[in-house]
């Protein structure tokens, strides 16, 4: 969609888009003096519903919702997607204008990153493990682009898919790290029907392939069921997990881990909360999905 098309849909739309950074800030300062409590959802558009989960959690929370579409390329990988991720600018304010989001704020490349720019947030131990490890970089470009969005729309609270657990760990251990005012709220992940996480990248996948990424989250629940059967120990719960996976011929994984819910930790044996994590190649399509496993789970 051409910048001009966008504009004429965007004439149309029940509340205003915002591509300046300057200007968002100034909208949102006034209505934070007139005493309005502001929630954000920041996304990279290409909206699904997992994505209006969050508009609608973040609709009935506070007064006014401000929704950020921008694929930032800091947080992908030169060998990576961004080149082709998928963007529909205005079927997303369509959908956003239904959940009764009231700002958007869709900016450039170049009013995100200036010419010169150079500070970076990295979040030095949680970054490092799982998506960390297996995309660099990736997630100092999430906590850089997340911690800019957060001053530029000046949010009371703001919402995150725990599809992204990670990340969401990355962001709430950022705001407090950062003294940022912000209360960071998780939502839980939001599946297809038959269990697939929804993602923007499932649309990457051909039929017989979208068929095959159901052994992710068959993966999540044959782990629950081991566990729920009284299993414990890390290398047979993450073996339960991987045999569905193994079977599908398109599938690679790329990692599958158990570790400490909260701190990310790595553990040897199932004794509190822990999340089972993965992130599998399906084809040339790379998804992700994770469950908390808890020793009391059946
Ligand atoms: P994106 O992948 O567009 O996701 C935006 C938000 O939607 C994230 O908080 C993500 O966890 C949440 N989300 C995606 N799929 C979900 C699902 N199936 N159920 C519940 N929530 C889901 O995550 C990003 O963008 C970016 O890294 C961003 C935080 C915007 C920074 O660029």
């Amino acid at each position: 969609m051409t910048a001009h098309l966008a504009d004429a849909v965007a004439s149309r739309l029940p509340f205003e888009v915002v591509r300046d950074p300057r200007a968002m800030r100034a909208r949102v300062e006034d209505l934070r003096r007139d005493g309005r409590i502001i929630a954000v959802v920041p996304t990279m558009g290409f909206l699904h519903d997992g994505h209006l989960a969050l508009l609608r959690a973040a609709r009935a929370r506070a007064d006014v919702v401000v929704l950020t579409l921008f694929v930032n390329p800091t947080q992908f990988g030169p060998n990576e997607d961004l080149g082709r991720y998928p963007r529909d600018e205005a079927g997303d304010l369509a959908k956003a204008a239904a959940c009764g989001v009231d700002l958007a704020f869709v900016p450039d490349v170049a009013a995100m990153y200036p010419p010169g720019s150079q500070t970076f947030v990295s979040v030095r131990e949680l970054e490092q493990p799982m998506c960390g490890e297996k995309r660099p970089g990736h997630f100092t470009g999430v906590a850089t682009v997340v911690t800019k969005l957060f001053a530029i729309t000046q949010p009371h609270v703001a919402f995150f898919g725990e599809k992204d657990y990670q990340q969401l760990a990355i962001i709430r251990r950022l705001a407090l790290d950062l003294d940022l005012d912000v209360e960071i709220v998780g939502h839980p992940i939001v599946r297809e029907p038959d269990g697939l996480a929804m993602s923007s990248r499932n649309a990457y996948l051909e039929a017989d392939q979208r068929r095959q990424a159901l052994a992710l989250s068959a993966g999540l629940a044959a782990a629950e069921a081991a566990v729920a059967a009284g299993e414990r120990d890390s290398a047979a719960i993450l073996a339960a997990a991987r045999a569905p996976i193994a079977a599908q011929p398109e599938a690679r994984i790329d990692y599958l881990e158990l570790r400490d819910a909260a701190d990310l930790t790595p553990i040897g044996r199932l004794e509190g909360p822990a999340v089972l994590a993965m992130a599998v190649f399906v084809g040339s399509t790379r998804l992700i999905d994770n469950r908390v496993l808890a020793p009391t789970s059946r």
